[in-house]
């Protein structure tokens, strides 16, 4: 299969991790545990009982790491810090070491011509805070500020590109309302006011990040999903899609972008709570002026209307979600390039900035194969992913999406929070048992795409 698609000069190359997911490290240099060390070691949360106390142990193989990236060719790469490695009591002390660590991975980059894009919170909240309510606690907000001040203060002279959160609909919805990621609660008030709490840690966050930096780069990484219904779908159903595309999009674009919440998401979940957890100036801080927005994206989304289905998430009455099309990954997600397609250019057109792709990738059941020229791993499945979401990107960007750059998810395979290592997301293999790290094909030809970019 050939792949011709071109993207525009300066499209930036990358790829993607988090720190819980690569690390290890768990009780090293003073880290003190996250509320993923207390979900994982609950029984039942987490696929065979498995953890990130070693995950790919990169803690301790940062020149290695940093080598494969300059093998590929990337010119960028994005990771998260660990709050509990660098305010291990979740606020007050600064722990040196967690800071040195990031400081040397920064330098390392540098020094391979590769830019770190920063992610201050991809998940790995100090089991401290978590003590206090984590997200639902609203003095998280300056808790969540100091933290960002003080890594700030120590890398911006180096980083000039900061996301504040990944993904908040995850450190939200799914992991207060549906129960799927740490602390595991099952309410659907909580995924609200963790949702509000957490835009408003982000906008109370980005003035703390300018004045730590002056030529920052200041973005969040959201995960927008595309919602469609059925064919030839009824009002009912149309309604449905509405009320999926509030819970999943709207919550975050409308308060980020526009200032206020949509109404009708307001209307819908009135009856679960009177929203006292928006006060008076919140909007105008989570309105924050950005400098790009980072999105993550796998999949699209599809409902259809069903009377009377209770649905976990506040707001969803008479939604259902329906079977995802196949052809779908090994995480059972549809692959849909055209759903990339339309939700890059919503992003775009809802939040008026520059886009980076700060995620995208797919899961499959890689093997490791010994052949003459030693190992690897055959990943046409992958392979085909990327090209046909490159290409999704690219039209995205003809419709007048302002699509700056692309990551791929992931540079290694990795903990797949409550999936465990079952699901391989890497361009690179690793060896769980060895640590050895082996270039799958798939990464062998994103390599080829940025070496003809730049040729
Ligand atoms: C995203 C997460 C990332 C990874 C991928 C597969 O939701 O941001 O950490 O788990 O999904």
């Amino acid at each position: 299969m050939t792949f011709e698609t071109t993207f525009p000069d300066g499209f930036l190359w990358g790829a993607a991790t988090a720190s819980y997911q690569i690390e290890g490290a768990v009780a090293e240099d003073g880290r003190s545990p996250s509320i993923w060390d207390t979900y994982c070691a609950e029984p039942g949360k987490v696929l065979g009982g498995e953890s990130g106390e070693v995950a790919c142990d990169h803690y301790h193989r940062v020149p290695e790491d940093v080598a494969l990236m300059k093998e590929l060719g990337l010119e960028a790469y994005r990771f998260s810090v660990a709050w509990p490695r660098v305010i291990p009591t979740g606020t007050g002390a600064i722990n040196q070491a967690g800071i040195d660590f990031y400081s040397r991975l920064v330098d390392t980059l540098l020094d391979n011509g590769i830019r770190p894009f920063v992610t201050l919170y991809h998940w790995d909240l100090p089991q401290v805070l978590g003590d206090k309510g984590g997200w639902l606690n609203r003095d998280i907000k300056d808790w969540f500020a100091e933290y960002t001040g003080a890594v700030v203060g120590a890398l911006g002279d180096r980083v000039k590109n900061w996301t504040t959160l990944n993904e908040p609909w995850c450190s939200s919805l799914l992991s207060y309302s549906l129960g799927h990621h740490a602390p595991g609660h099952t309410d659907p008030v909580e995924g609200l006011v963790s949702a509000h709490h957490l835009m408003l840690a982000h906008g109370t966050a980005v003035p703390v990040i300018r004045e730590n930096c002056a030529d920052a780069e200041v973005s969040i990484t959201l995960n927008p999903t595309q919602v469609y219904g059925p064919d030839n779908p009824t009002d009912a159903d149309l309604d449905a899609v509405r009320r999926a595309d509030n819970v999943l999009n709207g919550i975050f674009f409308g308060p980020l972008f526009h200032g206020a919440y949509p109404q009708s998401l307001l209307d819908d979940t009135a009856h679960l709570t009177d929203h006292a957890y928006i006060q008076d100036g919140d909007l105008a801080v989570i309105n924050a002026p950005l400098d790009n927005l980072g999105v993550n994206n796998y999949f699209p989304t599809r409902v259809r209307h069903s009377e009377g289905a209770v649905h976990p998430l506040p707001g969803g009455d008479n939604v259902e979600e329906t079977e995802p099309h196949p052809p779908l990954t090994d995480m059972g997600w549809e692959i849909s390039p055209q759903g990339h397609h339309d939700i890059l250019v919503r992003s775009s057109q809802e939040s008026g900035l520059p886009i980076y792709i700060t995620e995208n990738g797919s899961a499959w059941p890689d093997v490791i194969e010994t052949g003459p020229k030693g190992e690897a791993v055959h990943d046409p499945d992958r392979t085909a992913y990327l090209h046909g979401h490159l290409d999704a990107a690219k039209q995205a960007i003809d419709d007048g999406a302002d699509i700056r750059g692309y990551f791929a998810w992931s540079l290694m395979d990795n903990f797949e929070w409550a999936f465990g290592y079952s699901k391989r997301f890497g361009i690179i293999h690793v060896d769980y048992d060895t640590q050895k790290r082996t270039i799958k094909d798939s990464g062998r030809e994103y390599a080829r795409i940025i070496a003809a970019h730049q040729a």
